[in-house]
Parts: structure tokens; C-alpha cells; sequence
């Protein structure tokens, strides 16, 4: 099987490729092949590739980016995920587009599942709402894989590699207190796609991936710190203090409150419930500390 997948240099799209590289033909065009600010340009590019699925990790994924540059931000998260879907239905391929809980508003405590109506409030989540939506008018038959709060894999830090590093620098910790959604794992990430696309080919549309549980900043920050204590990784427990969202002014873009989405439907299709966010965090510690 021929995998195209975008956004390879990021987070996702990285672990993707390292999960997936020994088993499956890998094509990971980058933006000197396919330039997603410049979707009038991607058909013919995408028509000189070979592969059976297409799995679009790309994106301007900074809602303070975002909001400064709306059209620079509709182009890549919204226009070229279309291009890309249309070419996925005339070859008869599957395709796979990443999205976000940030299209929804996060007025609501309640758990958010793929029935809900999305209504993002800023340009980032409107443009991956856009992006949602085209792809599926384009390829019906795609998988709109939504994604929360990622860490692991090893490109960029992610949020708990900055509280490690905060710690060693010596800083004191702090971290929003009054937002919610689920941390989730990359690596998990990609285990599921792989068995969503082997095994379920015919599931679509929008679909939650998240790992079990609920955290603020605050929270997710503070299991990071106890967890490496616990693991050998800091020496001793730091507090982990809260403060509010609204105290950060430096923000461009609203914010969502509460995007905990509900893997209810993940675990209906894995056939069991999903493991926690705390447990998969645990795992990619412990790898840390093992070097892996
Ligand atoms: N990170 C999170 O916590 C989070 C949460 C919810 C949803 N998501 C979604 O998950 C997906 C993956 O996120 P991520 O954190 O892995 O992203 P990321 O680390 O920010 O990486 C973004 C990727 O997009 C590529 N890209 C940006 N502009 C491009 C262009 N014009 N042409 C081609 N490639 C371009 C980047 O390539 P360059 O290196 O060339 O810039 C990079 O490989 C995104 O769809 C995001 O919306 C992420």
C-alpha cells in the first residue's frame, strides 16, 4: 500500500512516518513538492504521485497565526485540503484530513461528540471547519480524524517537553487552570489510523481521536512533573501553579474552553475503551527515559 502523507516535518505527520515507514511505500512530499498556500499549484503535483492513501497532517496549526494571516490560513487548512480531496475521489483513494476540537466553542462542560454542530471561535478553527467541510463535499467517503493537545514524537517540543525544560531551567511553573480538553497521544494517534484504515476502510466522516480523561494546563503539566519524578527524570516536585485564560492578554485569538471531545465512537470501533491520557503520558516518559 502507497501512503502520501503531508505535514511530515510536524508533530503528527513525523510520528506518522516513523510508525508506518517499515511496512508501507511512503511518499512525504514536503513544501518545496506540495505547497499548500498555493492550491491552484497541487493538482498537477498531486496527479505526478502514486498512492492509495493520503493523509493530511499539514497546517497552520497557531490560532494567533491564523488570525494575522486569515487568507495565508484558508488557503492551506481549508482550499488545499479540497484539492487534495478531489483528487482523492477521481483516483478512487482514500483520504485521511487531521482536524482539531477547536472547531468547536467550548461553551458547553458537557463531553463534545461528532453529532455536535461546530461553531469555532476563532479563524483557526474556522478555516479546519472549512477544511472539514470541503473535504468531505469533495470525498464523501473521507475520515476527518479530530485531534486534541498532542505530545510525543520528537519534532518540536511539545507542551510537556517545555515543562521539563522549564523545571531544568530552573523557572517557576504555571499553567491555565480553567481550560479543558484531552491531552492525546501521537503515537496512539497512529496506531488507530492504522487499524481505522486496514481494517474499518469504510468508516467516515468526522471521527474523535482523543485519548480517555480530562486536563487543564494546570493539570496536564502537574502529572507531567509527578510523573518524572516517579521516573528518575526530575530530581524533585515542583508545583505546577494556575492562572487564568483571560490573564493572557498576549493572545491574539480566543481561545475555546471546554473541547473535551468523547471517544465513545473510537472505542465502539476498536471494541474497547481508549487508555487514558495519564497512561499513554506515563509510556512516552518512561520511553524518555529509556533513550527510545
Ligand atoms: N498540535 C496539537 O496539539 C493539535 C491539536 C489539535 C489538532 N491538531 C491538528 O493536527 C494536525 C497536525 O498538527 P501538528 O501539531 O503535527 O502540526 P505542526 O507540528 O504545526 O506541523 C505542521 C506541518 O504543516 C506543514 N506546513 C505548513 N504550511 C505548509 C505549506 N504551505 N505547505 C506544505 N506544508 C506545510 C509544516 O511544514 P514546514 O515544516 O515546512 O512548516 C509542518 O510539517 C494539524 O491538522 C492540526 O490542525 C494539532
Amino acid at each position: 500500500m502507497k501512503l502520501l502523507i503531508t505535514g511530515t516535518t510536524g508533530r503528527l505527520g513525523g510520528v506518522l512516518v516513523r510508525h508506518y515507514t517499515s511496512r508501507y511505500d511512503l511518499l512525504t512530499p514536503g513544501r518545496d513538492r506540495l505547497d499548500l498556500s498555493k492550491p491552484e499549484s497541487m493538482t498537477t503535483a498531486l496527479r505526478d504521485m502514486d498512492f492509495d492513501l493520503l493523509i493530511n497532517c499539514a497546517g497552520i496549526t497557531s490560532p494567533d497565526v491564523c488570525e494575522r494571516e486569515p487568507e495565508l490560513a484558508a488557503r492551506i487548512n481549508a482550499e488545499a485540503p479540497a484539492v487534495m480531496a478531489t483528487e482523492c475521489q477521481r483516483r478512487g483513494a482514500r483520504m485521511i484530513q487531521i482536524s482539531t476540537d477547536y472547531v468547536f466553542d467550548g461553551e458547553t462542560e458537557d463531553l463534545l461528540d461528532e453529532t455536535l454542530i461546530t461553531n469555532p471561535v476563532n479563524h483557526y478553527g474556522r478555516t479546519k471547519r472549512d477544511g472539514e467541510t470541503t473535504v468531505l463535499r469533495e470525498c464523501p467517503e473521507a475520515l476527518v480524524a479530530r485531534v486534541s493537545w498532542l505530545f510525543g514524537g520528537s519534532n518540536g517540543p511539545s507542551f510537556p517537553d517545555q515543562i521539563l525544560n522549564e523545571v531544568r531551567q530552573g523557572k517557576s511553573l504555571q499553567a491555565i487552570g480553567d481550560k479543558w480538553s484531552a491531552p492525546t497521544s501521537v503515537h496512539d494517534i497512529a496506531s488507530w489510523l492504522e487499524l481505522l484504515w486496514q481494517k474499518m476502510p469504510s468508516v467516515s466522516g468526522p471521527l474523535n481521536l482523543c485519548n480517555s480523561g480530562v486536563a487543564t494546563w494546570q493539570t496536564y503539566g502537574q502529572q507531567v512533573v509527578d510523573f518524572a519524578v516517579e521516573l528518575g527524570l526530575l530530581a524533585e516536585r515542583l508545583e505546577v501553579k494556575g492562572n487564568r485564560l483571560d490573564d493572557f492578554p498576549s493572545f491574539i485569538a480566543r481561545r475555546p474552553r471546554h473541547t473535551v471531545m468523547s471517544n465513545a465512537r473510537l472505542a465502539e470501533l476498536l471494541g474497547h475503551p481508549v487508555r487514558s491520557w495519564k497512561e499513554a503520558l506515563r509510556e512516552w516518559l518512561q520511553s524518555l527515559c529509556a533513550g527510545a
